[in-house]
This record gives C-alpha cells, sequence and structure tokens, in this order.
C-alpha cells in the first residue's frame, strides 16, 4: 500500500496533511495548515519559499514539447500529463541501466512490475537478447494492472522478450534456484511493509539471483525534496537506505551502496487533483486544501536506489 504526506517541509513535526492511497484503505487529516498557523515563523518561511518556487518554475524551457526546469519536469496542464510520467520513467530506466553498468547479464527479473511503466523504457533500453521476466501480485488497489501490463508491451510490440505473469515476490513459483542475472523493482518494497514482509522477499530474491547477481530497488524518499516548496508530497511508509542495508545483509546480500535519482515532476493545479485522486485524496481534502493547490501544485519526492549483491 502506498501512502503519501504532504507536510511543510520546514517543519517535520507538524505535519500537515496525511493521504493513504489505494481504494480500500483511506485515512486522511491530522493537522489542516489552518491547525499550524500559531506556528508563525514555519508559515512566514513558507511564503518566502513558495515565492522561489514560482520563480525557479518561470527559468524554464521547453524539451520535447515538455516544460523542464533542471532535474524538474512540468506538468502544468492536462495534455502534459502522460508525456510527463513517460518522460520521468524513461530517466528512471536510464539511471536503472547505469547502475547495472558492464554487467553481463542475459535474465533480468522485474519483481511488482505493476503496468509495465518502467518495464517498457528499460526494455527499449537493454540489449534484444536480454529477456526480462515481469511478475506483480495485481490485486487490492493494482487488481488489473497484469492485464494492462499486457496491453501496453503488445503496443510497443515488445511482448516477445518479456515473460510476465502474476505472482507475489514472497512466493515467486516457476522460477528456478539461481538462475535469474539482476533483480530490479521500483515502488515494489514500500507495498512490503513489514520486517516479515520483505525479509520473505528477499529470501525469494536470493533463493533465485545467481551467485554474484545484481539486485537494485528504486523507492521514493520518505523525506520531501530537498529543495524548498510549500507543499510537497512525503511518501510513507519507506523504507530508508539504511534499514535496508540492515535487512539485506542479514539475509545474505553485500556490497552495498545507494545512489539517488533526483528528477521530479512538478504538477500544476489540475494534474494535482488528478493525482491526488488517485492516491486516494477525499473531495474534502482537495477543498480544504485547494488555494494552496492552485498556488503551488504538488512535486513528487525524490527516489533513493539501494543496490546490492549475492
Ligand atoms: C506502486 S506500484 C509500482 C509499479 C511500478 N513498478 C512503477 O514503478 O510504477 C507497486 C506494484 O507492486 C505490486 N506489488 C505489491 N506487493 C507485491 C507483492 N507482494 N508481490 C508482487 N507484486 C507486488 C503491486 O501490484 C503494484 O503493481
Amino acid at each position: 500500500m502506498l501512502l503519501l504526506w504532504a507536510s511543510l517541509p520546514l517543519d517535520r513535526e507538524v505535519p500537515s496533511l496525511r493521504i493513504k492511497t489505494g481504494v480500500s484503505d483511506i485515512s486522511i487529516q491530522i493537522l489542516s495548515r489552518a491547525d499550524c498557523a500559531s506556528q508563525d515563523k514555519h508559515m512566514q518561511a513558507d511564503f518566502r519559499i513558495a515565492k522561489n518556487v514560482s520563480q525557479s518554475l518561470k527559468r524554464s524551457l521547453k524539451t520535447g514539447g515538455l516544460e523542464v526546469s533542471g532535474r524538474k519536469i512540468i506538468a502544468r496542464n492536462r495534455s502534459d500529463l502522460s508525456k510527463a510520467w513517460a518522460r520521468y520513467y524513461d530517466l528512471l530506466a536510464a539511471q536503472f541501466v547505469e547502475r547495472i553498468g558492464r554487467r553481463r547479464f542475459r535474465v533480468i527479473l522485474e519483481a511488482g512490475c505493476g503496468k509495465g511503466q518502467l518495464t517498457i523504457p528499460l526494455l527499449r533500453r537493454l540489449p534484444r537478447e536480454v529477456k526480462v521476466i515481469a511478475i506483480d501480485s495485481s490485486k487490492g488497489p493494482y487488481a488489473g494492472w497484469s492485464k494492462v501490463l499486457s496491453q501496453e508491451l503488445r503496443r510497443a510490440g515488445l511482448e516477445k522478450r518479456v515473460r510476465s505473469f502474476r505472482s507475489d515476490a514472497r512466493r515467486i513459483r516457476g522460477i528456478e534456484s539461481e538462475s535469474v542475472d539482476i533483480i530490479v523493482s521500483n515502488e515494489l518494497l514500500c507495498d512490503l511493509p513489514y520486517d516479515p514482509q520483505l525479509e520473505k522477499a528477499l529470501i525469494e530474491f536470493y533463493r533465485i539471483l545467481r551467485p554474484g547477481g545484481f539486485m537494485i530497488h528504486g523507492e521514493w524518499s520518505s523525506s520531501p525534496a530537498a529543495e524548498p516548496q510549500a507543499f510537497l508530497v512525503k511518501h510513507w511508509p519507506s523504507w530508508t537506505p539504511d534499514q535496508l542495508f540492515s535487512i539485506m545483509r542479514k539475509n545474505g546480500f553485500h556490497n552495498f551502496q545507494v545512489t539517488y535519482f533526483d528528477t521530479t515532476i512538478h504538477f500544476g493545479y489540475e494534474n494535482a487533483l488528478k493525482e491526488l485522486q488517485t492516491w486516494g485524496a477525499t473531495k474534502r481534502f482537495l477543498r480544504r486544501n485547494d488555494a494552496v493547490l492552485k498556488r503551488e501544485g504538488i512535486e513528487l519526492p525524490y527516489e533513493h536506489m539501494v543496490e546490492c549483491e549475492k
């Protein structure tokens, strides 16, 4: 389950809003911005920061039909949204490939592949002889995603290079031990938020990975983006790289490294509303924050990418 948390960046102790995503389980509202109004210092700091944000967005450029400001992809209008996500995942795929580097590999397993958001740009960047095994449990709020994956792979003409099937990462059926060279995932580990869940998946990953095999997992950071912005999305629950280091080490992995994917998407008002609704925000939440959403939009957190070897 993915949880998102929008907070005032200078005041981690006073989170303003809490949104739990997914269809079934929505819990909202710890404190509103109005509840924080007594914290004048923080509110003033916010307004100063908000001004900086607007200024930095003004310095943006148009690239490939999309507005980009530094490492920020700007999805200002509805028509920008799908292009912005495609661009985001393409850059993310490039970073995965860069981290894989010169390793020799024939078989990659992607766990929690979802609708293929990463799978497809990754396949386009990998040598043709590489086979991808894409697994996803495709249930709960993600029910039906494996069907979307099959359609998207066909549309992209990539279906022959992928073996995709529904499977829980904690019990991977039909894959022999030590038969996979590389395991990747993006935004999967946050869906395994308790130690025993994560450990079961890691035990499976260790089993199917060949000795010397490589594993890399990307996840939105639990801290709001470092750049100042008055209204940010905070990812929760999220394993920190330190926590992942301990638990992966305990389960036999070594040679850890952490890198960061510091690209983000800035969603303008309309797109911010759409994204927040997808993540489970209620009408009440959106009404209450309408003014700040109009003024600031929202922004994705950065990603940390934890890699290690068997
Ligand atoms: C937040 S989505 C991320 C999808 C995609 N990887 C991306 O980067 O956009 C999490 C995905 O992990 C899948 N997932 C969650 N728990 C899983 C589990 N135990 N085993 C396999 N897949 C799982 C969900 O079905 C969903 O498709």
